[in-house]
């Protein structure tokens, strides 16, 4: 483990890592558990990886937790999980400070449960001043539904003659999205074997390394980020121009 630490080099991080933590209900599957179980047993994973990034300094990391299309599993498992963000969150918090990691959300939170939508505030508002992180968790979210409240808001903006249609640009949108005050994404993980976006960070992933794990999320540990992160390192990215313009 230390000599994977020792292997990644501090100047190349990504500056912003996303991961879609998927396989919490496989895992409980396989172990012959509640679904539940999976989720409960994914927060500790969350807690871990969370610690990691803090402890090689990355600066934006943005965790896939609920998606608009994850409203439409049963509704004991939807209640479920935001039980247990609400619970997370409560036990989290003391950490969160301790560690100087500032919480941040994105997504459609009013459609929150309102306990869940309050208790996040309340976290979010308590660990504003943090400045060694940014926990971003993507609840209620969808780069779909993202991009509609972003063409909403710039539609409005120029019919009030705040903005010209020709000066509409990526600056301008970029800075209509939930993400605003984060940077693209550099590397996306996903877990659990699926290749597949599912609506997360459409816009943000544009230029990002894409890296797929059969991992199942609760089994994915501080390990496996490092063996991710020297993946990604271990990549040339171009952004469009040739090989020998980059060296
Ligand atoms: C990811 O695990 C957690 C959420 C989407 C909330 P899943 O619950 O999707 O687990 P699988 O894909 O069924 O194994
Ligand atoms: C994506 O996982 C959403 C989250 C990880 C929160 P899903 O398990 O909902 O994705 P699909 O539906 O299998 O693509
Ligand atoms: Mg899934």
């Amino acid at each position: 483990m230390n000599r994977l630490l020792d292997q990644i080099d501090k100047n190349k991080l990504p500056q912003h890592l996303a991961i879609i933590m998927d396989g919490n209900g496989r895992w409980a599957k396989a172990k012959g558990l509640f679904r539940s179980m999976g989720h409960e047993s994914g927060t500790k994973a969350v807690r871990e990886i969370t610690e990691a990034c803090a402890e090689i300094n990355i600066p934006y990391l943005t965790l896939y937790a609920f998606s608009t299309e994850n409203w439409n599993r049963p509704k004991l498992e939807v209640e479920l999980l935001m039980r247990l963000l609400v619970s997370s969150l409560k036990k989290e918090i003391k950490t969160l400070n301790k560690n100087n990691i500032k919480l941040n959300a994105i997504g459609n939170l009013e459609a929150l449960p309102k306990k869940a939508h309050k208790e996040l505030l309340d976290v979010i508002d308590k660990t504003k001043g943090n400045t060694r992180m940014t926990l971003t968790l993507a609840l209620s979210y969808g780069a779909r539904e993202e991009i509609i409240k972003t063409v909403k808001e710039i539609s409005d903006k120029v019919k009030k003659g705040l903005i010209s249609p020709q000066n509409i640009d990526e600056v301008i949108i970029t800075s209509h999205l939930y993400t605003r005050d984060l940077p693209d994404v550099d590397l996306l993980i996903r877990t659990s074997g699926e290749q597949r976006i599912s609506n997360f960070l459409l816009w943000q992933i544009a230029y990002a390394e894409l890296y797929f794990t059969d991992i199942l999320w609760p089994d994915y540990t501080k390990k496996d980020l490092f063996e991710a992160i020297l993946n990604y390192q271990n990549r040339e990215r171009r952004f469009g121009k040739t090989s020998e313009q980059i060296n």
